[in-house]
């Protein structure tokens, strides 16, 4: 038998029990891992300010599971409408000429033999939603994407200039229903042997 005081009491413990247990599931912004525990790269700001675009690159290849956590950060961009008009294709050793060779650098940038990008993501783009909202949509998952690849230290550049986009889209069998957006060149930055910075 418990008496009313009894259960009260029970029932406060249980109550501050539970709000204790449901203050550790909020995130703690200065703390190095996630509530789950996975590790957070850095700060979004550091992140921001350290972007630039990068055309020399070390022949280091990027880990595929780096790219697809790439990617994933792109789809987590915003979209008007919720369209998410937007696919992507990782592109590899083995099918990097096939880009290369087709793309633009702003002038007098163009990465020279043995700095080339090692990997590339081309953002395809709905052709349901060609207007601005799918191009701003597409712009929004192209900045996750740049700024996702500073937080794991690798360097890139927004490719908007790509010559031969249907056949690119052949060479990649991309589905009919979607076109060429940009191209993201990837890799990790060159650094210079005397001053370890990258150029
Ligand atoms: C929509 C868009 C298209 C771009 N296309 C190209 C391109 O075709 N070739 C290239 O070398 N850089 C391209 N860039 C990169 C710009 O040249 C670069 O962002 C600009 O010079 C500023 O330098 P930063 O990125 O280092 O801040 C593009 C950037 C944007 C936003």
């Amino acid at each position: 038998m418990f008496h009313v005081k009894q259960i009260r009491r029970f029932s406060l413990i249980f109550l501050l029990i539970l709000v204790s247990c449901q203050k550790k599931q909020e995130v703690d912004y200065n703390s190095p891992v996630t509530p789950k525990g996975e590790e957070i790269k850095k700060d979004v700001h550091q992140i921001i300010r350290r972007r630039k675009s990068v055309r020399k690159f070390s022949e280091k290849p990027i880990p595929i599971g780096i790219l697809e956590k790439i990617v994933e950060d792109g789809e987590l961009a915003p979209s008007a409408g919720n369209t998410r008009p937007w696919d992507f294709v990782i592109v590899g050793k083995g099918r990097l000429e096939e880009i290369f060779k087709r793309i633009k650098w702003l002038k007098g940038n163009k990465p020279k033999k043995g700095e080339e990008p090692t990997a590339y993501i081309i953002i395809l783009q709905d052709k349901k939603c060609l207007g601005w909202g799918g191009i701003a949509s597409c712009a929004a998952a192209a900045e996750n994407i740049l700024l996702s690849a500073t937080g794991y230290g690798i360097g890139s550049c927004w490719i908007g200039s790509v010559n031969e986009k249907e056949k690119l889209k052949e060479v990649f069998k991309a589905p009919e229903n979607l076109e060429i957006f940009s191209v993201i060149a990837l890799g990790y930055p060159k650094v210079d042997a005397k001053t370890g910075a990258s150029p």
